[in-house]
């Protein structure tokens, strides 16, 4: 869309009102759905396909996400003007490309922008070539190539399937042996499926993690509030790597100047090489970073909001968040500030027992109004379905009991008291989310 048809919805169209439609079906796509809602812009909001909180706030339509032709269709069919794109699959497949072809308005990077997190080799390739700090690697499509590359290198050492592998395809290796067989079970096993046809294999990056998130129009960009999440499955970060047990905002390991090392050292070189290559970047960009005692390096780049952190930064945004998408999508986030309550806010995520191994669907949760009644408590669905009145299970993370409240810690307790209040025995969450910030 080359002279946008919104550039002016900001300051001039202040009547215009739009027909809205999030994919996706998470905890990320019922906070999206949360703040999109409360838009004075959102005139009519949809959602595929959903989940039963979102379902009230939004038009839950029955198509997945990754059904690209049917969600054209319906985007097409209902006269959507905006189209908000949750999960990476459907970016990396293209589905931003097709809608814009479809001359519909989108937020999210086109297919060949997602390969920054499509491809692990490709983003390692780009900062390399571009001075952006991240751990030195080698990309191999051979397993004999890799193991040899890890007979020559130290441990411990990280081996990463190249494509999309669910948040799985990274292994971390405490000694040689264990990077050999993690060689085979991408490469030869397939574990990953195709995700596994190339091997990335890193340096070990010591230091604290911490997740930084811009919305970018091709050009600018403008940074979210800093975020931690917690990845493990157990207490004390113990245990299987999930997609993220809790989260929570501000993270106190980036302050200012660490967030505008961040910017000048990683994110706007990621934005200059993407344009320089012809890719230019729109949509969110999440970088995740090592906090290492000689600066941020960069682990990998996602091309969507995190989940569960979208959460906790819908809670703590003052702004409208659909103007702010509105720009990314049309190349006027030069006109936007983003601005944020002055609280902490904090996700708990409650999982099946199991996860994120085999778990059940279908058990019975209890309690979910009453979490919400609570004074700064907002109970963000993940996966979760309504029958027959009864609030099902219905994924492997369920709920995010979100809370806002002026520290990290006062968050955390508020967010234990109402996990309290949920009577779901099927599942689980871990009960020291935010430790680090609180204990600072
Ligand atoms: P990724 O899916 O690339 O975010 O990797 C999952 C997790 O593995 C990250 O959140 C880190 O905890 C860890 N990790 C990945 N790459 C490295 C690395 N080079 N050094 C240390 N830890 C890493
Ligand atoms: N919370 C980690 C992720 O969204 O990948």
């Amino acid at each position: 869309m080359a002279d946008s048809m919104y550039g002016g919805v900001v300051e001039m169209k202040k009547d215009f009102k739009m027909k809205v439609l999030v994919v996706g079906s998470g905890g990320r796509e019922h906070s999206l759905c949360w703040a999109i809602a409360k838009s004075p812009k959102c005139d009519e909001l949809f959602c595929a396909p959903g989940n039963a909180g979102i379902d009230g706030i939004a038009i839950c339509v029955d198509i997945g996400a990754d059904d690209i032709d049917a969600l054209v269709g319906f985007a097409i069919d209902n006269a959507i003007d905006f189209v908000v794109v949750g999960p990476e699959a459907p970016l990396v497949d293209g589905l931003v490309d097709r809608l814009e072809e479809a001359d519909i308005l989108a937020f999210g990077p086109s297919a060949a922008a997602a390969a920054l997190e499509g491809s692990k080799g490709f983003m390692k390739d780009l900062s390399a070539k571009y001075n952006i700090p991240s751990a030195e690697y080698g990309r191999f499509d051979e397993p004999e190539a890799a193991k040899e590359f890890i007979l020559r290198h130290k441990t411990p050492i990280v081996v990463k399937a190249d494509g999309l592998a669910a948040g799985k395809g990274v292994i971390i290796c405490q000694n040689k042996n264990e990077a050999y067989a993690a060689v085979d079970h991408i490469m030869t096993e397939r574990a990953f499926g195709g995700a596994g046809e190339e091997v990335i294999i890193e340096e070990f990056m010591e230091g604290e993690e911490a997740s930084f998130f811009v919305l970018c129009d091709g050009v600018n960009a403008v940074a979210l509030r800093s975020a931690q999440d917690h990845k493990a499955a157990f207490d004390g970060d113990e245990g299987p790597n999930t997609g993220g047990m809790g989260a929570y905002t501000p993270a106190p390991i980036v302050d200012d100047a660490m967030a505008t090392r961040i910017m000048d050292k990683i994110i706007t070189p990621t934005i200059k090489a993407m344009a320089a290559e012809g890719k230019p970047y729109k949509g969110v960009l999440y970088a995740g970073l090592m906090i290492t005692s000689t600066g941020p390096k960069l682990i990998e780049f996602n091309v969507r909001f995190g989940d569960p952190e979208c959460q906790p930064l819908m809670l703590a945004l003052k702004s409208d968040i659909l103007t702010a998408l509105i720009a990314s999508a049309d190349g006027t986030l030069d006109k936007i500030k983003l601005k944020w309550h002055d609280e902490a806010t904090l996700i708990v995520v409650m999982a099946a027992n199991g996860y994120p191994g085999r778990y059940e669907i279908g058990s019975e949760i209890r309690g979910v109004e009453e979490a919400n009644a609570m004074d700064g408590v907002f109970v963000f669905h993940a996966g979760t379905k309504a029958e027959n009145g009864a609030l099902l299970a219905n994924g492997g993370r369920v709920l995010g009991i979100t809370t806002k409240a002026k520290t990290v810690a006062q968050a955390q307790k508020l967010a234990y008291k109402a996990v309290a209040k949920i009577d779901w025995p099927e599942g689980f969450y871990r009960t020291d989310i935010g430790w680090r910030a609180a204990k600072r």
